[in-house]
């Protein structure tokens, strides 16, 4: 059974239903799924132990958040070369922190990225429970914990 830490920032709590639905998509593969807020995770330590990880955050001012960028040097240290990879975020138009996030877990950190392909889950759709984007959080995190396994 893989484990799979979901490590998120939301500012306003879009991501933060994303990273639910995400987390309900590995538990429907047998997996077992930890949810983490990124101000939880403070050294490389507390990345140690998982087989996969899905990294999310929303996209302010066609950017992540400074947070963010943070926590990614801390990823960097924990030395996660070929574990399962994911990554999301919530937006309204141009999502771009969620692609590179993707990009730097898959280039820099060396990761196994599963490809974020149509996976797209944009604001007003989550805010109206659309349950084509909800199913589309569900089946990427469903997608990672198989490749963690
Ligand atoms: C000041 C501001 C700037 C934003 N800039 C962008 C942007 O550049 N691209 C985009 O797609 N969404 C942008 N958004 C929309 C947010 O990504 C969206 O509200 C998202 O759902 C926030 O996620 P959160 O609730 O997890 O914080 C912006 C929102 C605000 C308030």
């Amino acid at each position: 059974m893989a484990k799979i830490l979901i490590a998120y920032f939301s500012r306003t709590g879009t991501t933060e239903k994303m990273a639910n639905y995400i987390a309900e998509g590995v538990r429907f593969t047998g997996s077992e799924a930890v949810l983490k807020k990124i101000s939880q995770l403070k050294e490389e330590g507390d990345l140690e132990g998982y087989d996969g990880y899905i990294f999310g955050c929303p996209t302010y001012h066609r950017d992540m958040t400074n947070n963010f960028k943070t926590f990614l040097f801390l990823a960097e240290k924990a030395g996660l070369e070929g574990k399962a990879a994911g990554a999301f975020g919530a937006y309204t138009h141009s999502g771009d922190a969620p692609q590179v996030i993707a990009d730097t877990m898959e280039y820099v950190l060396k990761m196994k990225l599963v490809s974020l392909g149509s996976f797209k889950a944009l604001e007003a759709k989550l805010k109206s429970d659309d349950p084509e984007t909800l199913k589309a959080c569900q089946d990427y995190g469903k997608a990672v914990a198989e490749m963690a396994g």
